[in-house]
């Protein structure tokens, strides 16, 4: 299928414990017509249909991810559904997420018996600029102690970083969630090695009480920040 990305297996973390399969692509923004979806087996969204190149572009990628990591996870050949919000399906028996930032798409999957479900988030570094400007909204002072305790690592990438894993909290939880959750609901228990650890400071649901902490872990490579949150 030419243009249509191929995916690589991918394990960008430290050791977590869990077989978690995941599958990454770079993908380029001109795979995005419905004769590339049609190629490729994935349905276009009727939602995406008036969206950008670069967007359908991604989901397109983020689609093929997702299928070979079900795959490798053991689910055979199987597509992810799309719910009203736009929060992904996955098929019977499994969990998984998906993500995409700048030209890389990717999808991790596990069989559902493992976890109670596990969020995906890619970000590409924030400039100082705009790491400033999402940091109140984002970050506690917990959060802002592990940034600052990470050598090496700027506060642009710190802070990326943190958005990153909370959105990854988000899409592990999302299921779960009671109501409206926001940035200011998790903050840092600790980080340090590519591993982390959130913890909830507000009761969210009967399954996500107060202080349920979540094992994260985490990679930095040039530009781009990646982490996977697991709910266990
Ligand atoms: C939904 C959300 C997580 C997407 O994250 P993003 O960084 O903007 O974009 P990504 O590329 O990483 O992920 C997009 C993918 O997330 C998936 N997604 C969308 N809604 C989702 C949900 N409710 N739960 C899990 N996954 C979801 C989709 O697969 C989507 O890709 P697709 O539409 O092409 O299929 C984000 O927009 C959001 O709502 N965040 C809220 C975070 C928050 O409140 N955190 C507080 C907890 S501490």
């Amino acid at each position: 299928m030419p243009g249509i990305p191929a995916p690589s297996a991918s394990w960008p973390f430290p050791e977590l414990g869990l077989q978690v399969a995941m599958a990454e692509a770079v993908f380029e923004h001109r795979i995005s017509e419905p004769g590339d979806f049609a190629a490729a087996g994935i349905p276009m969204p009727e939602d995406l249909v008036e969206a950008v190149p670069m967007r359908r572009a991604a989901h397109l990628a983020g689609r093929v991810c997702a299928r070979e990591a079900l795959r490798a996870a053991g689910a055979g050949e199987s597509l992810v559904g799309r719910d009203r919000s736009g929060a992904p399906v996955w098929p019977a028996g499994f969990r998984g997420s998906i993500t995409h930032a700048g030209r890389t798409a990717a999808a991790a999957a596990i069989r559902a018996a493992a976890c109670r479900g596990i969020g995906l988030d890619y970000e590409i570094v924030m400039t100082g600029a705009a790491a400033e400007e999402i940091s109140d909204l984002v970050l506690r002072p917990a959060d802002r102690r592990g940034i600052a305790s990470l050598a090496g690592t700027s506060f642009e990438e710190g802070a990326t970083l943190v958005f990153s894993l909370k959105e990854s909290l988000y899409k592990a939880i999302s299921p779960s969630l009671g109501g409206f959750t926001g940035f200011e609901d998790a903050e840092l228990a600790w980080i340090g090695g590519g591993r982390a650890r959130l913890r909830l400071v507000r009761r969210l649901s009967d399954a996500l009480p107060d202080g349920t902490e979540m094992d994260c872990v985490y990679a930095l490579s040039g530009d781009l920040v990646r982490t996977l949150a697991v709910f266990a």
